[in-house]
This record gives C-alpha cells, sequence and structure tokens, in this order.
C-alpha cells in the first residue's frame, strides 16, 4: 500500500490537463457488450477502476486492448462467451452492474453478482432491477446474484425511475437501444456522463431523443454497430482542481474541461470569493480576494450540485471566513472524511445529514486515513494549504478516480510526493 504526503504552503499556478472521466468510460465500456463489432475509446483516463471493468468485459468474452499511453481503448464484443459476472470481480468494482443491461438485452440472458453496499452507502439497485422488469426481462435474486432473462429479446415500454438513479438509467437505456418498439424513460438522470452514453448509443445506430433532460425516448434497434467515440472530460477532476486553486490562492487553467458542465459551481464559488470561467474547452480558476468565505451548498441530482464534489467543498470550507453549511441529500454515509479533516484542526460538526462548517484561520499537517475516493482526495485538498506536513494513508482508493493525481497537481507547484508504506 502507498501513503501520499504533502507539504502545505504552496499557491498553485499554471495549466492542468483534465482527463477523461471515470463515470463516462466505465457505462460507455459496458456498451461494447451491446455489438458484434469493435467500439474505440480515446482519452479512456488509466484508473483502477477502467482496469477492472475491462477485467470484467473480458470474462464475458470481449477482447479488450488498452494502450495507457494514447489512452486509447478498443474493445470487441464480437463473441459474448459467457453472460457470468462473478462476484470476486463485481464486488471490486461496483459499476460491474452496467453490465446487467447490456448482457440480457444482446444475449437474452445474464447472471450477475449484486454488486453489495461500499463505504459510502447500501448502494441498492432496485431501481436498476425494476426497470429491465418493465422492458420484459424476467429476474429472480438467488445466492447473491441476480439473473435476468429475456428469451425472445426485450420489449420497449415506458419506465418511470422513483428516484433519480445514474446507474439505473445508464443500464435500461443499453437494454432499450437494443429493445423491440420505443422505450420512454421517465424521472431520468440528467448528468453529462449520461448524455456521452446516449451520444455513442446514437453513433452505433440507436435512436434516442431527450438526452440531457428527465425524459428520455429510445427507439430500439435489431442490431448496434462499432464506432468511434472519445470520453467526455471529467468535470469531477475539474471540479476537484477548481477547489485546490481556490484554497490555495493560485490562478489554474483546466484545460479540456467544459464550463457548462461545472455551473452548479459557479455561484457558490464567486460567494466564497473565486471566479471561474471559460468555455467548452477550458475553464480558469482565478481567486478574487484574500480570504475564502464560507458558503452553504447542498447535493443534489445534475444539474445541482454533485455529491461527488461535497468533500472536496467541505475541505474548503473549513479554512475560509465565517461558516457553511454542507448538506448531502444522495448518500447516506458520505461524511466519513469528517473525523479526519477534524484531526488537522477543522471545526465541523454533524447532525444528521448537514455538516456546519466553521472555518479556522489554519489547519496542521497531520496523518490521515483515505476511506473513499472523494473523502481521500478532500485530504489532500486540506494538506496542500496545512501548515507542516501531511501523510494520506490508504491511497488505493485515489488511485480508482483520478489519473496521476500527484504528477498534475506537483505540476502547478504543489509539494508532494507519493511513497511506500512502511511495513506495520
Ligand atoms: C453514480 O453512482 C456515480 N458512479 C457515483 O460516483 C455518483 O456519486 C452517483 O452516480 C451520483 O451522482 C458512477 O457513475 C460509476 P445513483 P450510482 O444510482 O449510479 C440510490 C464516484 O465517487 N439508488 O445515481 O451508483 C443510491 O443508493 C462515485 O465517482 C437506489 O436506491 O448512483 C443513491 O442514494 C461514487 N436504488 C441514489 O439512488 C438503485 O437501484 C443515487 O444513486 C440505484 C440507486
Amino acid at each position: 500500500m502507498d501513503k501520499i504526503r504533502i507539504y502545505g504552503g504552496n499557491e498553485l499556478n499554471g495549466t492542468i490537463e483534465i482527463s477523461g472521466a471515470k463515470n463516462a468510460a466505465l457505462p460507455l465500456m459496458c456498451a461494447a457488450i451491446l455489438s458484434d463489432q469493435p467500439l474505440t475509446f480515446n482519452r479512456v483516463p488509466d484508473l483502477k477502476d477502467v482496469l477492472s471493468l475491462n477485467e470484467v468485459l473480458e470474462q464475458l468474452g470481449v477482447k479488450a486492448q488498452y494502450n495507457s499511453t494514447t489512452k486509447k481503448l478498443i474493445l470487441d464484443g464480437g463473441s459474448i462467451t459467457s453472460t457470468e459476472a462473478p462476484y470476486e470481480l463485481v464486488r471490486k468494482m461496483r459499476a460491474s452492474i452496467l453490465v446487467l443491461g447490456p448482457l440480457v438485452a444482446r444475449m437474452g440472458d445474464a447472471k450477475v453478482s449484486l454488486p453489495g453496499g461500499c463505504a459510502i452507502g447500501t448502494r441498492p439497485v432496485d431501481l436498476h432491477i425494476e426497470g429491465l422488469k418493465r422492458l420484459g426481462a424476467e429476474i429472480e435474486l438467488t445466492e447473491g446474484y441476480i439473473r435476468a432473462r429475456a428469451p425472445n429479446g426485450l420489449v420497449g415500454a415506458s419506465v418511470h425511475f422513483t428516484k433519480v438513479s445514474v446507474g439505473a438509467t445508464e443500464n435500461v437505456m443499453m437494454a432499450a437501444a437494443l429493445a423491440k418498439g420505443t422505450s420512454v424513460l421517465t424521472n431520468a438522470a440528467r448528468e453529462p456522463e449520461i448524455v456521452d452514453l446516449g451520444e455513442l448509443l446514437i453513433k452505433m445506430g440507436a435512436e434516442i431523443e431527450g438526452l440531457g433532460t428527465d425524459k428520455i425516448t429510445i427507439h430500439g434497434k435489431p442490431f448496434l454497430r462499432g464506432t468511434e467515440h472519445t470520453v467526455v472530460a471529467d468535470r469531477i477532476e475539474a471540479g476537484t482542481f477548481a477547489i485546490a486553486a481556490a484554497m490555495t490562492g493560485g490562478n489554474v487553467i483546466l484545460k479540456n474541461a467544459d464550463i457548462r458542465h461545472l455551473q452548479y459551481m459557479i455561484e457558490p464559488m464567486l460567494k466564497a470569493g473565486v471566479e471561474l470561467s471559460g468555455d467548452e474547452h477550458h475553464v480558469n480558476v482565478k481567486r478574487l480576494r484574500a480570504r475564502l468565505h464560507g458558503v452553504d451548498v447542498m447535493t443534489e441530482p445534475y444539474p445541482g450540485f454533485p455529491t461527488d464534489l461535497q468533500a472536496q467543498m467541505m475541505s474548503m470550507m473549513t479554512v475560509a471566513e465565517g461558516a457553511g453549511m454542507i448538506t448531502e441529500t444522495i448518500f447516506e454515509n458520505r461524511f466519513m472524511h469528517v473525523p479526519e479533516l477534524a484531526r488537522m484542526g477543522a471545526d465541523i460538526t454533524v447532525h444528521g445529514s448537514s455538516a456546519l462548517v466553521r472555518g479556522v484561520a489554519k489547519l496542521k499537517g497531520a496523518p490521515v486515513m483515505a476511506t473513499d475516493l472523494r473523502a481521500s482526495v478532500s485530504l489532500i485538498l486540506a494538506g496542500l494549504v496545512a501548515d507542516g506536513a501531511t501523510t494520506v494513508h490508504r491511497i488505493y482508493h485515489l488511485d480508482r478516480g483520478y489519473e496521476d493525481l500527484v504528477g498534475k497537481l506537483a505540476g502547478v507547484g504543489a509539494k508532494l510526493e507519493r511513497m511506500k508504506e512502511e511495513a506495520a
């Protein structure tokens, strides 16, 4: 296991290149199951989650070729030799549940392990299952597995999601693309990653209307062809680095970031004293005043403030003037960064799903523990501004979702290094 040591106090100035989005790449990769022709993806981030999903796809018979230098990934679903995604692979990467819809749509049969919960919540998949049932899949849950069958293929239907779910929307969209007839998804998720998946499906021959709205209409096709697609830039990575620059007081340009996918940040950041500007190809982050101001933030489904930036925003509030209220409405246990930030001197009081953060003049470096992907990066951000050295342990969480985090931060002036964990 590795750890990262950060020496606080440096401003961040310069340009950071934003990678392709993890949460777009994963569903896009599962779409390879829908076609017997190869898909070529550009800008696929070199992340543990991508490699784990490649393992699952190869287990199904998909041929995967990934070049971590060119970030090009070729997936060939020409011969699916298995329809089972086993527990030992799915438990490593819960987004593997996204093979369920494509498998039952293409093969009429799927056996996928229930992903189980994770640190931030129970993460049920009932909405995925209900949605696929609406398309005619016969589903039973046995011994921790979801068994889905559609021997005569899926049939288009209306699918209403009782709760907005990114993954359930993606699973049902992919299945509906090969169903007979038309499907109308209501209360669908609207994230840019959903739009990116829809755009891929359209390039594969699907007919889809309403991408980016909460009503998506999909006219199913008998088959979908191979194509090429570039993964949308990672708005969560971009938002993370925007907060890092805001905290250290620097002036940073986020190359490839799309300002349209960060609208939810503009107003709270401006209130805090930071200006975000740019266009579809870059975002500029500029601190406007000596000290940041505390602001209130509530997480919501897109286009609201994303839960994946909640921990990072909290980190910024710990050193702002005044107080900020952070409310988490998406996951039931996403405040695990609070006790670790408190070890660095942060003043945070949690009441249920809200955390009141009272800004302090300075954080103090300390050894802290990473718990989940976004909580881990919030500790790195705190270390960038803390007095002295901060050591973040168990950083394998970071490798799941941030490509070359140390290199990107060091490239704009941060002082940090990755080291081997001493034997206990
Ligand atoms: C996706 O997870 C992202 N992961 C998450 O990012 C992100 O936090 C989340 O969407 C919300 O934006 C990927 O895209 C791979 P949901 P997903 O289904 O699809 C409940 C990160 O850090 N729910 O939108 O699993 C669920 O428990 C990760 O990159 C059900 O009740 O999220 C949650 O409370 C973390 N039943 C809420 O809905 C279901 O069947 C939203 O979950 C499905 C979800």
